[in-house]
């Protein structure tokens, strides 16, 4: 039996109207299954809606039928309401840019779709965002704060750097939290079951982004079911780049929601904090052996022909888009070659006002805000003869929507691939 509080009763009894009164239903309905005896107040929310490719499957586009079926469970039509008023609650990645739709080939008609969702969404009082990293733009849970998020690589960031707490919900989940604004209290929501389990000694090069990602890659395919990641040894310090980066993959290859770097993170002074004064489950080694198979387990072997290059998964920063200029200047990206660069539009709206969109747009790239090709799906690719990507969270995922061959390497091979036309090995 959850306890709830006369506030919480009062909103599951429909004093607060039906489009509360469901999420809050789906929520304790959550809670009981997980086990949790009370619930949670969260402060912050990013959530995946908009014209989500997974809502196809309801062949309709009434947002009112859609959205009561697919978040709220629920059979009867009930209005879009108001998002909780004290939860600040935001989009995740969206399914397309938000002025463009002719360069990553998608319908005019899903563009006005996709927009006439996000009226809704606003009106519900979620901000349009789009964003898979919003920590770059202001969405910044700091320690205890409780959140939700339906972005893996997030829920690692904000639970392992911010001290936030939070579990990796599904989309229904989230959106029914952010409504209602309580989760289950359960899993990261409590101390006790943040301590790290399996220590990492990194042993293989840790200098530049792509090698946290690799890292990240390496640790989820080695690490045992249910573990929790502490990154222990002579590491490089990261930055908040090589973390996302490290966090995204992590979080492609393993179910973990958190990853302690003993040292740097906030619950994790020495390796005795992180582990909550217990002994590690297993302790492993990252060599460059472990690296060097990640790699070819990422990026397809061999070189050849490519047409599409797709950088920024996860979301970049100001700072990426700043060095892709520099290193594009002067440079003209091969005919019949496309080359995109994904933020937010917020980022973007920086990038426009310091002159590197310009300069990308000047070498035949395009800076692109809000999506990414996975989640705008096939339609977006499948022209596509060979892909080069730069996160290894998109080369993994995109190979279950291709059969062409998908490359992997840092940005600036990325870039050079664009220029050429061709990756080579
Ligand atoms: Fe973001 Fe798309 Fe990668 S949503 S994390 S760029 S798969």
């Amino acid at each position: 039996m959850v306890k709830l509080t006369e506030y919480e009763q009062r909103m599951l009894n429909g004093e607060m109207g039906e489009f509360k009164q469901k999420a809050l239903q789906f929520i304790v309905k959550y809670a009981e299954v997980l086990g949790a005896n009370e619930l949670c107040k969260i402060s912050r929310a990013t959530v995946f809606i908009g014209a989500q490719h997974y809502l196809d499957s309801l062949s309709t586009d009434n947002y009112d039928e859609i959205f009561s079926k697919f978040y709220l469970n629920s059979e009867k039509e009930i209005k879009v309401g108001e998002f909780a008023k004290d939860c600040i609650c935001q989009t995740c990645a969206a399914p397309c840019d938000i002025n463009d739709y002719e360069t990553v080939h998608l319908s005019k008609e899903f563009f006005e779709k996709n927009k006439r969702f996000m009226e809704i969404t606003k009106e519900a009082g979620v901000s349009i965002v789009n964003s898979c990293t919003p920590y770059y733009v202001g969405w910044l849970p700091l320690k205890g704060e409780h959140f939700v998020t339906t972005e893996s690589s997030n829920v690692v960031m904000s639970n392992s750097l911010f001290g936030a707490c939070g579990n990796a919900d599904g989309i229904e989940a989230a959106v029914c939290a952010a409504i209602c604004g309580r989760t289950p209290l359960w899993g990261y929501h409590v101390k006790e079951n943040r301590y790290g389990t399996v220590v990492f000694n990194i042993k293989c090069p840790s200098e530049s982004v792509y090698d946290w990602d690799i890292i990240g890659y390496t640790m989820g395919r080695l690490l045992p079911p249910h573990g929790k990641p502490i990154i222990n040894g002579n590491f490089e310090i990261p930055n908040i780049n090589k973390l996302r980066q490290c966090f995204s993959s992590l979080s492609t290859t393993s179910g973990a929601e958190i990853c302690h770097v003993v040292g740097f993170t906030p619950e994790a002074r020495t390796l005795e904090d992180a582990l909550g004064g217990k002994k590690p489950i297993e302790v492993i080694d990252i060599t460059y052996k472990d690296y060097e198979e990640s790699v070819k387990m990422i990026c397809d072997e061999g070189s050849g022909d490519i047409d599409l290059v797709s950088i920024g998964c996860p979301h970049l920063a100001l700072d990426e888009i700043k060095e892709i200029a520099m290193y594009l200047k002067g440079k003209k990206i091969k005919e019949n070659v496309e080359l995109w660069i994904w933020t937010d539009y917020a980022i973007q709206a920086m990038a426009d006002f310091n002159g590197y969109t310009d300069i990308i747009k000047e070498s035949g790239a395009k800076l692109l805000n809000s999506s990414c090709p996975i989640v705008m799906r096939e339609e977006s690719h499948k022209h596509s003869k060979g892909m080069v990507m730069n996160g290894a969270k998109q080369a993994h995922g995109i190979k279950s929507q291709t059969k062409v061959p998908v490359y992997f390497g840092d940005i600036f091979k990325c870039i050079d691939a664009a220029i050429k036309g061709r990756w080579e090995a």
